[in-house]
């Protein structure tokens, strides 16, 4: 039987959501001071081919907010299969996520990080209020891809491609 339309609950919305399976990314960028801003985000889609626009969301109390509203470029670097470890490192709170990551500097100077599945190299065009979270729209202006198998994320669990 179907459950009633609203009101549901934000855990029920929650758990619904993580039924759609998703790669993880970690978004990138150089704050205004040259500090390194890096977090864990998998609301990452696909807008539209020609242009190249994609889209991601950001909570409201994200500390990282003011730098990627006023930054020119981002990166979007799309986790492989063995990258657990640095979903985790960057969706924590340490004070410095990049200490003992590899990366180089890509558009705009964001730090694009070593042997992840791909990477979109993004112009910061658009931003849109949605509820409790940000979207950011963006343009692609470089992408790169290996053959790596990427990481899943679904039900709230990492999960590999078998
Ligand atoms: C699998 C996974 C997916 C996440 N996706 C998002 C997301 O799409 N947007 C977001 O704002 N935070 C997301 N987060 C949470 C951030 O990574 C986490 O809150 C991070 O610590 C934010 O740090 P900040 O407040 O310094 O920006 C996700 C976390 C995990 C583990």
């Amino acid at each position: 039987m179907r459950t009633p339309a609203l009101p549901f609950d934000s855990s029920t919305f929650r758990r619904t959501l993580g039924m759609f399976a998703t790669g993880i990314t970690v978004i990138t960028a150089r704050a205004r001071d040259g500090s390194l801003i890096g977090l864990t985000v998998n609301s990452f889609n696909s807008v539209s081919l020609t242009p190249p626009l994609v889209v991601w969301s950001l909570a409201n109390t994200s500390t990282a907010l003011a730098e990627l509203e006023a930054c020119e470029y981002y990166a979007i670097n799309v986790l492989a299969a063995d990258q657990e470890a640095l979903s985790n490192l960057f969706a924590s709170k340490a004070a410095d996520r990049f200490a003992n990551v590899a990366w180089e500097p890509g558009l705009g100077g964001a730090p694009v990080l070593a042997d992840c599945c791909a990477v979109f190299e993004v112009r910061n065009t658009l931003r849109h209020p949605g509820g409790d979270h940000v979207m950011f729209v963006g343009e692609v202006e470089r992408c790169d891809r290996t053959e790596r198998a990427p990481l899943i994320f679904f039900n709230g669990r990492y999960c590999q491609l078998s």
